[in-house]
């Protein structure tokens, strides 16, 4: 009877293993750990959907433009990066996985302590998809969805953003705290700050030269960075009393001073969600 008992027991707990472990193979999205909130520099297993943009212009590379991961194969990125007044895309590839935007791609970048991360990816651009109401006079409308040649290997320094959840369709942008994470004018190593924002009207009053549009919103970074056009801005989504993952707000398409601290302007993803779905495969949504 004991020994029964013992078997019984030892199949439900390797029952149990198994089940934790298919849920560790899922799709994943907007990985989410409140440890990481702490530090001020993002570290290498976080906002892993941060891409760089390569862009190849008259034989010259351009990486600063960011773009973010939304599935295996399809990066988010503002077009006026790389789309010509002729509507010419000029973006080449795509580097996924970089922390530290000036060690070189396809070697682990280590740490001086010797913690190495895993070597960033250099994935070719099969499709670059502009959306047909891009202004590149007034930049309005500035999203292109890009195609990835093959899927990105996912693991420990890469992962997609989760999409919008449906029922925050409506919810209000102004007077929430989102995060931005990216590479950065001024450091080598990936940044993130917290942003809260404001309406459109109250950031135009503080810089009238930052960009906005219908299809956008703004505030200020907690802590003044100097990211890289693209870089992802994203929300905590809550379930329960519990944040289970991030997912994506918008990207930032300008930066300016309001004296000494940074009032940024980013796309508001929701918008376009009927292109982007046009453009790509299977993007990530968490109930
Ligand atoms: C980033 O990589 C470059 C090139 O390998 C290196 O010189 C630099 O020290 C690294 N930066 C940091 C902060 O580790
Ligand atoms: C958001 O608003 C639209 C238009 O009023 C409505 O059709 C939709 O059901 C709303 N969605 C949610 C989740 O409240």
């Amino acid at each position: 009877m004991l020994g029964r008992l013992v078997v019984i027991s030892f199949l439900l707990f390797s029952l149990a293993i198994e089940v934790q472990l298919e849920k560790l193979e899922e799709p994943e999205c907007g990985f989410f750990d409140e440890v990481q909130m702490v530090a001020p520099e993002a570290i290498p297993s976080e906002h892993q959907w941060v891409v760089r943009i390569v862009v190849v212009d008259k034989g010259a590379l351009d990486n600063t433009c960011l773009g973010v991961l939304v599935s295996k194969r399809t990066v988010l990125a503002p077009a006026h990066c790389f789309v010509k007044f002729n509507r010419d895309a000029k973006a080449f590839s795509v580097h996924l996985g970089v922390h530290n935007k000036s060690a070189p791609v396809g070697v682990p970048f280590c740490f001086s302590n010797g913690y190495c991360v895993r070597p960033a990816q250099e994935i070719r651009l099969s499709e670059v998809a502009v959306h047909p109401e891009f202004d590149p006079k007034t930049l309005q409308n500035n999203l292109a969805v890009l195609t990835l040649q093959q899927d990105a290997k996912l693991g420990q320094n890469v992962m997609p953003i989760c999409m919008p959840p449906p029922q925050l369709a409506n919810e209000t942008l102004v007077g929430q705290t989102f995060v931005v994470a990216g590479l950065s004018y001024w450091k080598d190593l990936k940044q993130k700050t917290w942003v809260t924002t404001h309406s459109r009207s109250f950031c135009q009053s503080r810089n009238n030269k930052l960009l906005t549009g219908s299809n956008t919103l703004c505030g200020y970074h907690t802590r003044a960075e100097g990211f890289y056009y693209g870089a992802p801005l994203v929300g905590m989504q809550v379930k329960g009393h519990v944040t289970q993952n991030y997912y994506l707000v918008g990207f930032q398409i300008d930066i300016k001073w309001d004296n000494k601290r940074m009032l940024a302007s980013f796309l508001a993803i929701r918008n376009y969600l009927d292109f982007i779905h046009k453009n790509s495969d299977s993007l990530i949504v968490r109930p």
